[in-house]
């Protein structure tokens, strides 16, 4: 799996505020949604393009246009919704499947409760959003969901990423034989020993929503 931790003074900024306490939710759902379009711009440079003819009007050319099957962004419920908006900005001809995903707070083990994707996924790229990859359960499974119904080519994006969760991810998809990269915000200290990420935000889904 290729990590890309963005690297910017205006990524670093708007997480600080995002990170504060004192933000509120409207806030807290601004800086989300504009975080997300920056960490877009880097986690699709690799989208899928074809060639495509135009004239401007002095003269003909060749550009490109996204490629068909149009990518599939998947935002986890909840939290992840709050990342979809800034993300189609971006990709505004990509299809969108949602997945639910609840992690017990006890086990710390990921359950699915709602699922509405293509059933076939076959030959798609997809960008997964969610805020946060804690223990990296979550997204472990939703990666090897995607696989099993065909996806190739498996972008997640996410505001923050804890070192253990990064390391577990990685093990736990490590015999998958698909591209799959993690395109993160900042990485943090560690996780606690209730699974949350510290330094973090506390929970992405109740700052959001409430
Ligand atoms: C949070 C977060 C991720 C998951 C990360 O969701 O939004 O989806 O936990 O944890 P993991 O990496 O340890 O699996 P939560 O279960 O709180 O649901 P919510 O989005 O509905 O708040």
């Amino acid at each position: 799996m290729r990590v890309h931790v963005a690297d910017h003074p205006l990524i670093a900024h708007k997480l600080t505020y995002l990170r504060d306490k004192r933000t509120d939710s409207p806030t807290f759902r601004r800086l989300a949604e504009e975080l997300v379009t920056l960490l877009a711009y880097e986690a699709t440079r690799e989208v899928r393009t074809e060639p495509f003819e135009i004239e401007t009007p002095v003269a003909p050319t060749t550009g490109i246009k996204l490629s068909t099957p149009k990518p599939l962004v998947v935002p986890i419920l909840r939290a992840g919704l709050g990342m979809l908006e800034g993300m189609v900005r971006l990709l505004p001809s990509a299809e969108v499947g949602f997945l639910g995903m609840q992690r017990n707070e006890e086990t710390l083990e990921a359950i699915t409760y709602a699922n509405r994707l293509p059933d076939d996924l076959k030959g798609r790229q997809c960008y997964v959003l969610d805020p946060m990859l804690a223990t990296g359960g979550t997204l472990a499974m939703t990666i090897r969901y995607l696989v099993e119904r065909g996806a190739d080519d498996i972008t997640a994006v996410t505001l923050l990423a804890a070192p253990e969760g990064i390391k577990h991810l990685e093990e736990e998809i490590s015999d998958l034989n698909v591209p799959v990269q993690l395109v993160t915000g900042a990485v943090d200290e560690r996780l606690n020993e209730h699974g949350y990420i510290v330094p973090g935000l506390g929970d992405a889904g109740d700052r959001l929503y409430g």
